[in-house]
């Protein structure tokens, strides 16, 4: 933070000055400094996953995370909107969520998780595996049935892609 209370962040490949104070929660920032309102903003304690962002490539739940110490490129879900266009198809065709609002925090998890995946898993291990990545991702309407179906389709159809174009 500079002396006059500005604060320098990369926010989806983009550089802004946001002036609120190093105590303010990440999430305030996007959403009322930078209207990146994707990011949902539930228990505000940490507990429900719905505010998640990248920082760099983890997520972080930014309600709990002070402005002050981002550190690095910060990424919302409207950052990643093409990068996931295939997992967001697929949870509207399956039907993966009801009001969504856990929705964001789901999707930017999937993301880090898409993006780290490299080897071929099991299709058990590859439902654990996404069943871990969301744990911390409260969902008071659906099941994660839905949910871990669509990204098993999306992880399958990208590796058959991927197959097809070697
Ligand atoms: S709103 Fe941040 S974890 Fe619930
Ligand atoms: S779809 Fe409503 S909380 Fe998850």
């Amino acid at each position: 933070m500079t002396a006059d209370g500005t604060r320098s962040l990369r926010v989806n490949g983009d550089q802004v000055e946001v002036d609120l104070g190093g105590a303010t929660p990440l999430a305030e920032v996007l959403r009322d400094a930078l209207g990146l309102r994707a990011t949902k903003l539930a228990c505000r304690r940490g507990e429900c996953g719905a505010c998640t962002v990248l920082v760099g490539e983890r997520p972080v739940m930014s309600c709990v995370t002070p402005v002050a110490l981002v550190d690095q490129p910060v990424t919302t879900l409207e950052g990643l909107a093409e990068e996931i266009a295939d997992v967001r198809a697929e949870f509207a065709d399956r039907g993966a969520f009801q009001c969504g609002f856990c929705t964001p925090g789901q999707l930017v998890h999937i993301a880090a998780l898409l993006s780290r995946s490299s080897e071929t898993l099991s299709d058990e291990d590859l439902a654990e595996s996404i069943r871990a990545q969301l744990s911390g991702n409260i969902c008071r309407c659906t099941g994660y049935q839905a949910i871990t179906a669509a990204v098993c389709a999306v992880v399958w159809r990208r590796e058959a892609d991927e197959m097809e174009s070697r």
